[in-house]
């Protein structure tokens, strides 16, 4: 990226607000397009800042009166907010503003959803409400008052008065702006209650339309259980009288943690078995517990700019993840947690968007939302847990708490009660904060006169505007085992910290097989050559289940390598290791419907980037296909056994045992699928009882080809459900052959049901193309122009959501040059249009630039 755009913020320059905000009074009169906005703040000069010039950010708002110290004045309004000659020492600032709801197709700032009022405010959008100094590290205490005629007036905090359309909300607890929160509508709740610890009770609802009350309750029982949770592990209590979430249609994002009143996209906390599959549940457990955790690592702590995005959200996903591996089973989410790392955090780390996890210039805050703050975030706690040990962990996680409760806090504040609790010197730790990119970590090994010897070498590729790297200190957990798999040295923790260390063992007696970086202790690229003959020993023997499915994982990658480089036939050994672990029963149902998991070929492209190679997605396609067909080949005599073995009886429930029989069922169905010409999976269609089976028979359907009845079946049984109908728009182009997946994402763009406006609906057919890998990287270039098309349509009404589905075209340069051109034209096609945003302006010109 270029410094010299003159819209870009740096770390460097924070300087904290002039002014203090004492209480901040709000009064929403609400109507579709001329909605009133009352604000009346009380300021007083901040005795640790020296900044005089008194700036309110404001966009598009019609400024209707303005009142300093109760006498009208006329504040100079700009395209970015309010700036007027403040009096000395505190006063009161009163405005009233108008704004459109209605109109407003940004879904940031208030919004309306299905005739509903909604608001989304992170990170910056409650400027597009009020004028306010919308930066975190101002806080305040809010009181809100909402006029309407709507049944349901929410906002945050506590319940004040309320009568005929009105409502009075008080948040004790003083918040940045961006945790503000209001909603009105013709809601129905699902309501519960929870006793805390000291034995407060809280009031809790699931607010949705009508129609939607028979899919909260799973959705309140993993609240609850989230509330216990943060109890017991990290002793943190709720805090107001009431806890609402409430589900709406339209958002950008998964769900927001704004305070005491939580808004989720309805696909992120609606579940039904008829409705939802097993991932689902799973997602929407989790995403509960995410908002839910964030009340303290979020909202009583908060975050002193947006550069510290990652001290919230790290470490809220490495709390939600330790929740799910409580609440399931912890070797299979550690395996999910790393496909998921590799798809999209190892991808954006090793193009041209990568960046640090705490970035240190931003010109759109929204466009660093990404896995690398989020996912390698919480990687990084998952590493200081490991080098400091559980307890100190925890001891120093209390005296976060401690001490910065109430506090817009920094990445330097929270290392330092790691340092002040273990007495570690964080500072080359805290690299992996500021530095990009994947390291990569290269094993040599020496074995003589017993003596065991690991040499790492530690090298992290150069990255847009870093391009040199310093070494980082990475836990390197490590077991060994003898020739014949039985562990001789149980997990131990390695602390590299230079570019490049030995580490020995003494007094073995033969060479043993080294299993390193169990449960993926650190976030690099492991490169180990090891024979495929050791890989089968680890993939049978390794007690990590983590290094066992990936022993399983090196073996597929090394066989499809052979295959898209050399033309080689899959790998006998790959099969027969493969289906060794398929057809032992003693394993975990869910651990072998891992390991029969395709790979990505995403990944594989990324892979064959890494080695210097030129990926040709139809190859990928091609090889990952025959692979498939010589796996269900070579398991033919087994399938009809694990099917049967594998089916969950009625009734269908949401758990972690019956999801793992579930996935591997779904797994021997595809196989099945290849063979029969479809006949089980028709079958199971028509019987299934719950999404998860009958999803799981379309999309084996759609995938060889056998899905038009099926999907015309499903259709005409869920045209009603908006969430079910997402899923039907995005099977249609995810099992496309590379062909027909522009073209079929192109027919669905013509179908009644189809409507940009929604983000779900648009990234259903968009998201889906974007990942057939060959379908969107198809020679053409239909793919292409296809969603740069619709990108461009999108921007105009949705930048947000424009701008993070650029992310399709990161890939863009390291494909071949027909490839390449053709999307690089693509890009300079989006960057031309007039009008763009500034938010996908900024994706498509660092896309460009690399
Ligand atoms: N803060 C939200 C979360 O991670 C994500 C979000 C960001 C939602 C921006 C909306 C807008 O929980
Ligand atoms: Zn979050």
């Amino acid at each position: 990226m270029t410094d010299a755009n003159p819209k870009t913020v740096y770390l460097k320059d924070y300087t904290p607000f002039g002014w203090i905000l004492e209480s901040v009074h709000l009064t929403f009169r609400l109507h579709p397009t001329e909605t009133r906005v009352v604000s009346r703040i009380t300021f007083a000069p901040n005795p640790e800042s020296h900044q005089d010039r008194f700036f309110l950010h404001g966009e598009s708002l019609k400024l209707i009166s303005a009142k300093l110290n109760g006498q009208p004045c006329e504040p100079e309004v700009s395209p970015e907010g309010l700036t007027l000659t403040p009096p000395t020492g505190s006063f009161v600032l009163e405005t009233e503003v108008e704004i459109s709801p209605a109109t407003n197709t940004a879904l940031e700032g208030l919004y309306m959803s299905n005739g509903m009022y909604c608001t989304q405010c992170e990170a910056e959008g409650f400027r597009k409400i009020t004028f306010y100094p919308d930066r975190p590290d101002v806080m305040s205490i809010f009181t809100v008052r909402i006029e309407g005629a709507e049944p349901v007036l929410l906002s945050n905090g506590n319940k004040g008065e309320s009568g005929d359309g009105f409502a009075d909300w008080h948040d004790p607890w003083p918040k940045p702006a961006y945790l503000f929160a209001l909603v009105a509508g013709d809601l129905v709740n699902h309501p519960d209650q929870f006793k805390t610890s000291s034995g407060k009770d809280v009031e809790l609802n699931i607010w949705v339309r009508k129609g939607d009350e028979n899919k909260c309750a799973f959705g309140m029982k993993a609240l609850k259980a989230s509330m216990t949770w943060d109890e017991e592990v990290y002793g943190r209590e709720y805090d107001l009288d009431i806890f609402n979430i409430v589900a709406v249609d339209d958002f950008n994002m998964g769900a927001m943690e704004n305070k005491g009143l939580n808004i989720f996209n309805s696909s992120c906390v609606l579940a039904s078995p008829e409705t939802s599959t097993d991932d689902n549940f799973e997602r929407i457990e989790a995403i509960i517990a995410h908002e839910y955790f964030h009340n303290w690592t979020g909202n009583r702590i908060t975050c002193r700019d947006w550069f510290q995005l990652c001290l919230k959200e790290g470490l809220t996903v490495y709390r939600d993840s330790q929740f799910t591996s409580d609440m399931r089973s912890a070797p299979v989410k550690r395996i999910r947690d790393v496909i998921d790392l590799r798809g999209r955090q190892f991808r954006e780390d090793g193009g041209p968007l990568a960046h640090a996890v705490r970035p240190d210039s931003f010109v759109e805050i929204n466009n660093f939302y990404t896995a690398t703050v989020y996912e390698k975030g919480a990687e990084l706690i998952g590493m200081l847990k490991t080098l400091v040990g559980d307890a100190d962990y925890y001891k120093a996680l209390a005296l976060y708490f401690e001490r910065h409760d109430g506090d817009a806090a920094t990445i330097e504040d929270w290392l330092q009660v790691f340092e002040d609790v273990t007495g570690r010197n964080l500072k080359r730790f805290k690299r992996w904060y500021t530095s990009a990119g994947t390291p990569r970590l290269l094993v040599t090994e020496k074995f003589k006169n017993g003596r065991y010897t690991l040499t790492f070498k530690q090298e992290t590729p150069p990255t847009p505007g870093q391009p040199q790297k310093k070494p980082r200190v990475i836990p390197i957990a490590i077991g060994l085992l003898a020739p014949d798999g039985t562990e001789t040295h149980p997990t131990t923790i390695l602390e590299m910290t230079k570019r490049q260390q030995s580490f020995s063992f003494e007094g073995l007696t033969e060479k043993p097989i080294p299993s390193i970086l169990r449960e993926f202790s650190a976030p690099v690229i492991l490169q180990h050559d090891i024979t495929n003959a050791v890989r089968a020993i680890l993939l049978a023997h390794d007690t990590d289940p983590f290094n066992k499915w990936e022993a399983g994982q090196a073996l597929r990658r090394a066989s499809l390598m052979a295959s898209i480089t050399q033309g080689a036939a899959p790998d006998s050994a790959f099969l027969e290791a493969i289906a060794k672990v398929v057809r032992d029963d003693t394993l975990d149902p869910a651990f072998r419907a891992l390991v029969l998991q395709p790979m990505s070929q995403d990944d594989l492209a990324q892979d064959l980037t890494a080695d210097g190679q030129t990926p040709d997605p139809r190859a990928i396609y091609d090889a990952s296909e025959t692979l498939a067909q010589s796996l269900a080949e070579y398991l033919s005599d087994s399938l009809t056994r694990l099917y049967a073995a594998s089916t969950v009886e009625s009734p269908y429930r949401p758990d972690a045992e019956g999801a793992g029989k579930r996935a591997l069922n779904a797994r021997v169905l595809s196989m099945i699928t290849r063979m029969d010409g479809g006949k089980t999976a028709q079958k199971q269609f028509e019987h299934a009882d719950n999404m998860s089976q009958q999803l799981a028979a379309l999309n084996a359907l759609l995938a060889q080809g056998h899905g038009q009845d099926a999907s015309e079946a499903f259709f005409t049984q869920w045209q009603g459900d908006r969430l079910v109908m997402d899923k039907w728009f995005a099977a249609q182009v995810a099992f496309s052959e590379p062909e027909s997946a522009a073209d079929v994402a192109q027919r669905l763009t013509t179908h009644p049901l189809f409507d940009m406006k929604n983000p779900n609906r648009f990234r259903a057919v968009f998201g889906a193309l974007a990942m057939n890998h060959a379908g969107f990287h198809h020679i053409s270039g239909k793919g292409y122009t296809l969603l740069a098309d619709w990108l461009i349509k999108l921007d105009a009404a949705n930048p947000q959501t424009a701008a993070r589905m650029c992310t399709a075209f990161q890939t863009w340069a390291r494909y071949g040059a027909t490839h390449s051109d053709l999307a690089k034209a693509q890009l300079a096609r989006i960057l031309a249009t007039d009008g763009l945003s500034r938010d996908t302006e900024e994706m498509v010109s660092r896309i460009l630039e690399g």
